[in-house]
């Protein structure tokens, strides 16, 4: 299967990552931990956030709340990684692609928009995450490096499929199929962007 087709099909992503991204991660494991760890983190944070800002939802709560722990074993797994090859955790890059995401959710409006664009930033970018962990665990010619970002595309899938079950569980399948396709459309263009700008994105 060609890997554009398979990440339409797995992940519904419109566009694959840029191929040359998996050799310029090669050239700077340092860099791509780093920022691999600093997406655990936020990962974990934002999930924080989330329980917080949405504590009357118990489901969320339920859910969510070993996600924080899981996200936050990742972070630990990616910094031992960056120990263990004598490497540092550099300082945390300004994230253009989630800040990007950021501002096309929707400010004011009705409650349940704002809150339905929170899970689908979060659920947009755990399927990202998850199309370049494939990239890297089949691109990467270390045996070890392949295997341990296959880990981390199997995590990070099951967690773009709870948070849109979870915007399934709230409101109507049909309002978050819709929503869902804008987002995917927008990506596009974000994605195109970056690339044209040449930034990295985790
Ligand atoms: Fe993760
Ligand atoms: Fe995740």
């Amino acid at each position: 299967m060609d890997l554009s087709q398979d990440t339409k099909n797995i992940l519904g992503l419109q566009l694959p990552t840029d191929p040359r991204w998996v050799n310029l991660a090669e050239i700077s494991l340092e860099a791509i931990l780093t920022d691999h760890a600093y997406c655990e983190q936020k990962a974990a944070t934002s999930c924080i956030s989330l329980i917080q800002r949405y504590s009357d939802k118990e489901k969320l709560v339920i859910e969510l709340a070993p996600i924080v722990t899981e996200e936050w074993g990742h972070f630990r797994l990616v910094l031992q990684e960056i120990h263990k090859r004598g490497l540092k955790l550099g300082k945390q890059r300004k994230d253009e692609y989630v800040n990007a995401l950021i501002d096309f959710q929707s400010k004011g409006g009705h409650p349940d928009d704002r809150f339905l664009d929170q899970l689908l930033t979060m659920a947009m970018i755990e399927a990202r995450s998850c199309e370049r962990f494939k990239r890297l665990s089949e691109g990467l010619n270390d045996p070890y490096l392949a295997k341990f970002y296959r880990r981390f595309m199997e995590s990070e899938a099951g967690h773009y499929t709870l948070f849109i079950d979870l915007a399934e569980t709230y409101l109507p399948k049909e309002k978050v199929r819709k929503r869902w396709a804008e987002w995917l459309e927008h990506e596009v263009e974000i994605m195109k962007q970056l690339e044209i700008r040449g930034d990295r994105i985790h």
